[in-house]
């Protein structure tokens, strides 16, 4: 059994009470760790719970640049969206976290790392596998799958041992949030049929009124300025959720496939990344060579794939990001987006390596397609039809 445990801690319920009752049931000691990825929040409240809740000791890691240049950066690159809809918002983060639950072991000589996921979800699936991927001599606990505490339990359980938790018996959402988005589930909308109520929603309350135009600048697939100032990734990604949010635009309700075989109606918030996600895949349509453009769209599916099962490290996915790397060398230029209230658009893409030729689009005197040579290549495109058409497509009738 574990000695010295270091748990993943966000400073709510589930993971106060895991601090303590691992000391109690287990007799470890526990240092947690919270990475911030842009969820916000006050950290020093949550250095305080997690003392007192017995903590040996609570560190806190700024992880917002980290987060946005290796985690959303590459997702983006790569336009992942899981079953075409969801950007990765919360399987994103997990191994970022996962990677300074290990650092942290390390520093301070655990032989464990532990996380408060439940044994329903996605969630401790990423915990674990990128656990045994980045340091498989590390146990994982699971203090939460083994409990068997109820809500009401652990609300009696913090007030009996003097943790202080804002919960309340009664829990509306569950909700988990950072700079790529936000997710939030229960309550209501366990019923797929339910409506999500409008007070779930918090980054893409409307405000905006005027439409507006937003043009996003992008060198070698990742975004480097917008409306023409350069800003750091996660400035970048901070600001557009916040000007794209404000249009109500960037909402996701949709039932999904977890890992664990179970369907979940699932609602989403991700202004920033889904306006990146369309400005990028824009712009690669005018900058990829086709069959470059076309793979590429087959494997972006499996991508996402891969991150939301948990396989951030693992072979195949570091394989496809040298892919998408490789594909991205000339995808720089400017797209420009239109938001109006509830929408955002593309109304416009370049670039110093367009692919467009005008002369060869063009349908006005400046046409310099040669037209000629179209007859002898349609005719050679359109030969094994002809010849499957005369001896076999009435054949049999
Ligand atoms: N279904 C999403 C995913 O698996 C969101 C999970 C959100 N986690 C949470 N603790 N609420 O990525």
């Amino acid at each position: 059994m574990a000695e010295r445990v270091v748990l993943a801690y966000s400073g709510g319920l589930d993971t106060s009470v895991a601090v303590r009752w691992m000391i109690e049931q287990w007799g470890v000691e526990v240092v947690t760790v919270a990475c911030d990825v842009g969820q916000g929040g006050d950290w020093d409240a949550l250095i305080g719970r997690a003392k007192a809740a017995g903590a040996s000791e609570a560190v806190v890691v700024d992880c917002r640049e980290e987060f946005a240049r290796d985690y959303c950066a590459p997702v983006l690159a790569a336009n992942a969206l899981y079953e075409n809809q969801y950007p990765l918002v919360s399987a994103l983060s997990r191994p970022l976290i996962t990677k300074h639950l290990v650092a942290a072991a390390r520093a301070h000589g655990a032989d464990a790392v532990a996380h408060g996921c439940t044994g329903k979800g996605n969630d401790q699936v990423r915990f674990e596998v990128s656990t045994r991927a980045l340091a498989p001599d590390l146990e994982v606990l699971a203090p939460v799958r083994v409990w068997g505490m109820t809500r009401e339990d652990c609300i009696a359980y913090a007030a009996e041992h003097g943790i202080p938790i804002t919960a309340t018996r009664e829990k509306l959402y569950s909700i988990d949030d950072n700079l790529w988005g936000r997710a939030i589930e229960c309550g209501e909308m366990e019923d797929p049929w339910a409506e999500p109520p409008a007070g779930v929603w918090e980054m893409t309350v409307p405000r905006a009124t005027e439409p507006r135009d937003l043009t996003i600048s992008f060198d070698a697939g990742r975004p480097v300025a917008v409306d023409g100032d350069a800003l750091a990734p996660h400035d970048l990604i901070t600001t557009l959720n916040q000007v794209v949010g404000s249009y109500g635009w960037g909402r996701l309700d949709m039932v999904e496939n977890r890992r664990v075989g179970i369907k979940s109606r699932e609602t989403y918030e991700a202004p920033g990344a889904l306006a990146l996600i369309t400005a990028h895949r824009d712009l690669e349509a005018l900058t990829l060579e086709r069959d470059l453009q076309r793979h590429k769209i087959g494997l972006e599916h499996r991508y996402a794939e891969l991150v939301y099962d948990g396989l951030w490290f693992s072979p195949l996915k570091e394989a496809l990001d040298a892919f998408v790397d490789s594909s991205q060398r000339f995808v720089t230029g400017d797209v420009r987006l239109r938001l109006e209230p509830g929408r955002c658009f593309v109304v416009g893409r370049r670039s110093p390596y367009s692919l467009y030729d005008y002369g060869l689009a063009t349908y006005d005197a400046a046409d310099s397609f040669n037209h000629a040579d179209s007859e002898g290549f349609v005719k050679l495109w359109g030969l094994g039809i002809e010849t499957w058409a005369a001896k076999q497509a009435q054949a049999g009738d």
